[in-house]
């Protein structure tokens, strides 16, 4: 099945009680066009999502289940080898691909649930 790397506007993912406060979670889309992989970090009321891949070797960052961020939460990390990230915008700021970026997954939330914008 072909792997997406955008998703379609105005898809509803859950409510954002899915994502824990301060942690991320992975969220599998599956189209007709194929599957989506991607994952939503929340901080708050504010998600931010990413296409679940990194730039250094282009697998999914997390070994284990929802596993994308650092210890203290502060930034994003691969689990392959080790690659950081920053939350809000991608960025690379460590590790094999610093200067890369993560590809952004625009989300939102909308009456309480994390849509796909
Ligand atoms: S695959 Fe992510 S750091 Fe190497």
């Amino acid at each position: 099945m072909e792997r997406l790397s955008a998703t379609p506007a105005g898809i509803t993912l859950g409510p954002i009680e899915l994502v824990t406060e301060g942690g991320a979670r992975n969220f599998v889309l599956e189209m007709r066009a194929g599957r989506f992989h991607g994952f939503v970090v929340r901080s708050g009321e504010a998600v931010t999502g990413y296409v679940d891949r990194c730039p250094h070797m282009g697998v999914p960052l997390a070994q284990e289940l929802d596993r994308y961020l650092t210890g203290d939460g502060s930034l994003i990390q691969c689990s392959w080898h080790g690659a950081l990230f920053r939350i809000d915008d991608g960025r690379c700021v460590g590790g094999p691909c610093a200067g890369a970026a993560l590809t952004p997954w625009p989300v939102t939330i909308r009456d309480g649930s994390i849509v796909t914008a």
